[in-house]
This record gives structure tokens, C-alpha cells and sequence, in this order.
């Protein structure tokens, strides 16, 4: 390890024993999601199930809440519920990673756990250069850098980045993020036999290629997987512009189902699918595990949208992850669930039903600011919608075939919506933290996320129906 990465270390941990007492005292501060101790997180990095034990890293910046040189922070848990918090992973000590050490991911080798990142570096003149770089541990705490694997090939620019590492076979890919010379988003392919050396094959889909159109100058956070039938390419593009309904936020996260070919190499697929209709979601990166599982992880905010305008940075802290998700393949569709390790968090249940007439009734939540609600076997004719803390609303308009979010702006001020069309909604499961409410729809055939800041002693939540409505109603508050 560098000097300079050993300073940066300390001064990293000297900066958490300094705010962290002031992060802990923000009533924003969640109760079920991860987030930084102080500073900034950003994208989920090197998620692996690895011996048992599942691994999350993220982009941390913990000198201030702003972007910046990154380090991969560190935390671990075996039951989603309890999380440990490591030591820092990565931090941009080296000369190829000094100005970051960028998204990548984590895979098993030879009874290592190894992990493919982006350095980032700016030149003298502030010009981006990047290097793919391989760090390698072998008990899942201390991490060795390797330096360099994989350099930039010709045709892109400098941002080129987030490598997303698997094998089959035996065999090693890696699919990243890029923008060509043409300045256009693309996802590329590289090979390799041993992990410490990477062939180029090309890229496998991108904006002016196969069906698509115009699709964004750059594309962010990949991953490649198989899920039943399909395989599935996630990808955070930027630059598309909005669309309808779609598209609403600053940058997208999102999928397409197709067969990859690792020969050609091609990625032939569909049409680009919104994973979340929320506000707040970005960079998703998947892992599967001893169960089979195919879980996400993503970033519950989205890059140069409102990011200033969150609260918390008074108390020295940004951002959170989103809950983790379990997904599943239906009818050409992306199902995502929350995990049911998250049910270990309910206590104090309360069960009823609800009948609406032209009426609202209020719910007995007992602390708004860590209450799962879930309504279910909805029945209604003109549709209904829940008020949350008086900051946000769940509406449902089934005349228009409508589901929509709303939230007050970080500035207090206007309201702002994301919608998707829905013509049936038979259950709303409800996750409300401190600052954030996620919204399952039919069991993970929708969901909407967002953070929000209301009133940190309001625990009002009420349902409202022009019409007639009735439905089941469970509320529980969460550990
Ligand atoms: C996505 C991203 C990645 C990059 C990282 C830097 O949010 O811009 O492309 O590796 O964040 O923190």
C-alpha cells in the first residue's frame, strides 16, 4: 500500500470519528437502508455473495458531501437485516486511480475475492484517463491492488468505466460502460482467461446500433446476466430525452432482455425498460447467490438531480442505497420484490379492512418514519390514493390507466410527479424509512422510489377514495 493511500486512510477515519456524531443525530438519518457514516455515497460496487457472507461496496466520498475521488467502502451481512461495516476496501492512493477508484464489481477466483474497478485519473491539464485495475483479497477484509488490467481501445473516449466481471465456463467477461468518439453510449466486451489480462472484443450494444436510435452520449453501470430464458443487460444511460411518461428523471436506469452472443460479440435485443418509476434510482448492479437468488442493489438517487437540495448535508452525510430486490422474469417483464429477508424486520402488526365511500381513513401507523403498509386485494372502482406524512402521494387512477408519485420538491416548494401506466393495481406495499418511501405495485410488477423529508413527528398516512374502495390493510413497524 502507497503512502498516500495509507494518509488517505487515515484521514478517511479521522473525518468519521469527527461528523459521524453529527450524521447519527440527523432525524433523517434511515433505519433500513444503507448509508455513507458521513460524506457521499453513490453506486453499489462489487456486490458477491462469497463465502456465505454477502458483499456490498460503494462509492464513497468521505471528505465532503460532494463527488470527487472515490473510495470503495466496505459492509457485509448474511441476512440483509444486520449489516457490518469493514474497512475501506479501495482508496485512490496509486497513480492509475488517484483521482478515483471508480464503479466495478467483485468475483471469486481460485478461493480469492477479487475486485475489477475503474482508476480514474486526471492528467496535468485536468484531461480523464482511465484504467481498469484488479484488487485482490484473500479474507474479504484487506484488498491488494494489482494495478492495471485492461487499457482504453481505440474509437472511445475517456469515459469508459464500471466493469462488470463474470465467468462461464471458465472463461472471464467483463461488459463496461462507454462513450464512443461519435460520442454515443455504448456497452463493450472484453475477454479473458485469468482475470489479470483482458482481450477487447468490441461493442455489444449502444445508441445507433441495432434498433436503437439516438440512446444517450454515454452509458453508465452495466451488468450482464442470464435470468430464465433471457439475458439481460442493465445499463444507465445518459442523455435520453423525456418521453411521455418516460424519462422523467435527469438519467435513467434501466433493461433489455436479449441473447447475448460472446462470439460475434452482439447483444441483440428489445426495447429499453425503466427499472423503477420513482424519483431516485440509478446505477444498478446485481449479484446472485447459494439460493439462486438474482438480487439488486442501486443507488437511491440519480446524479446531478437535486442533488444539493437534500437537507442532510447539514449534518455532513448523502444519499442512500435502495432496499434490495429480488428479480424474476414474467411475461417478457422485469418482477422485482423486495427481499423476504426484510419481513425479519416487522413487529407490531395490525390488520384490517378498509372501506371507502367517497371517504379517507386514517392509518394507525405508530412511527411513519420505519413502517412497512401493505394493501392488498384492492378493489375499486374509481381508483384512491394514500397521503404520506404530507410530503408525498400514491395515486392510483385506473379512468386513466394511471400510477403515479408525487413528493415535494427538496426545496419545499412545488410538487413533482413520476407516473406509469397501470390499468389494475391489486396490492401497494409500502416501505417508508426516515427519508425515503419505496412503493411495490402487484408484487414487483411496478415500483416507484423516492427520498423525501417530511416533517420528522408526522406520522399521518390516510387513504382516499372518490368512489367506492375496499381493500386489506397490514401495517407494521419495522425494527
Ligand atoms: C455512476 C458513476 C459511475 C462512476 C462513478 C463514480 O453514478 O458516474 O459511472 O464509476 O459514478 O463515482
Amino acid at each position: 500500500m502507497s503512502a498516500l493511500d495509507q494518509e488517505l486512510r487515515r484521514r478517511a477515519y479521522e473525518e468519521k470519528e469527527r461528523l459521524g456524531k453529527i450524521a447519527s443525530s440527523d432525524p433523517y438519518r434511515q433505519h433500513f437502508h444503507i448509508m455513507p457514516p458521513v460524506g457521499l455515497l453513490n453506486d453499489p460496487n462489487g456486490v458477491i455473495q462469497w463465502k456465505g457472507t454477502y458483499h456490498l461496496f460503494f462509492q464513497w466520498q468521505p471528505f465532503h458531501t460532494g463527488h470527487g475521488a472515490k473510495f470503495w467502502a466496505h459492509v457485509t451481512t448474511r441476512d440483509f437485516v444486520t449489516w457490518e461495516e469493514e474497512d475501506i476496501a479501495l482508496a485512490p492512493g496509486e497513480w492509475y486511480d488517484r483521482n478515483g477508484c471508480y464503479s466495478g464489481s467483485a468475483i471469486a477466483k481460485d478461493d480469492q475475492l477479487c475486485l475489477l474497478y475503474t482508476g480514474n485519473v486526471r492528467d496535468e491539464h485536468g484531461d480523464r484517463e482511465t484504467y481498469q485495475c484488479l484488487a485482490v483479497s484473500k479474507d474479504g477484509k484487506v484488498f491488494e491492488k494489482k494495478g492495471v488490467v485492461a487499457h482504453l481501445p481505440e474509437g472511445y473516449t475517456a469515459h469508459f468505466r464500471d466493469p462488470k466481471v463474470w465467468e462461464k465456463d471458465g472463461t472471464y467477461f467483463m461488459v463496461l460502460g462507454a462513450q464512443t468518439e461519435e460520442l454515443k453510449g455504448s456497452a463493450v466486451l472484453f475477454r479473458s482467461e485469468n482475470v489479470t489480462e483482458w482481450t477487447f472484443l468490441g461493442p455489444i450494444a449502444g445508441a445507433g446500433s441495432g434498433s436503437l436510435g439516438s440512446f444517450g452520449y454515454m452509458w453508465e453501470c452495466p451488468d450482464l446476466f442470464s435470468l430464465g430464458e433471457a439475458d439481460v443487460l442493465l445499463v444507465s444511460p445518459q442523455g435520453l430525452e423525456a418521453d411521455g411518461t418516460e424519462y422523467q428523471n435527469k438519467h435513467q436506469a434501466g433493461y433489455f432482455l436479449g441473447c447475448l452472443n460472446t462470439d460475434t460479440p452482439e447483444f441483440q435485443h428489445g426495447e429499453f425498460t425503466e427499472l423503477d418509476r420513482g424519483f431516485d434510482f440509478y446505477a444498478a448492479q446485481t449479484l446472485v447467490d447459494d439460493k439462486g437468488r438474482r438480487i439488486l442493489f442501486a443507488w437511491m438517487a440519480v446524479p446531478d438531480q437535486q442533488e444539493d437540495g437534500h437537507p442532510t448535508h447539514d449534518y455532513h452525510w448523502v444519499h442512500c442505497m435502495a432496499m434490495p430486490r429480488e428479480l424474476s422474469l414474467s411475461g417478457g417483464k422485469l418482477i422485482q420484490r423486495p427481499l423476504p429477508e426484510m419481513k425479519a424486520l416487522r413487529t407490531d402488526q395490525q390488520r384490517g379492512r378498509l372501506h371507502l365511500s367517497r371517504s379517507a381513513g386514517r392509518l394507525p401507523v405508530k412511527d411513519a418514519a420505519r413502517t412497512e403498509v401493505l394493501l392488498e386485494d384492492i378493489f375499486t372502482e374509481s381508483g384512491f390514493e394514500v397521503a404520506i406524512r404530507g410530503t408525498a402521494r400514491f395515486i392510483f387512477n385506473p379512468k386513466e390507466g394511471m400510477a403515479v408519485l408525487e413528493r415535494t420538491a427538496f426545496n419545499g416548494e412545488e410538487k413533482e410527479t413520476r407516473s406509469c401506466a397501470i390499468t389494475d393495481v391489486h396490492t401497494v406495499q409500502l416501505f417508508m424509512d426516515a427519508s425515503s418511501i419505496e412503493v411495490f405495485l402487484n408484487d414487483g410488477e411496478e415500483v416507484f422510489s423516492a427520498r423525501y423529508f417530511p416533517f420528522p413527528g408526522n406520522d399521518e398516512v390516510t387513504v382516499t377514495s372518490g368512489g367506492n374502495t375496499e381493500m386489506n390493510v397490514a401495517i407494521w413497524t419495522l425494527l
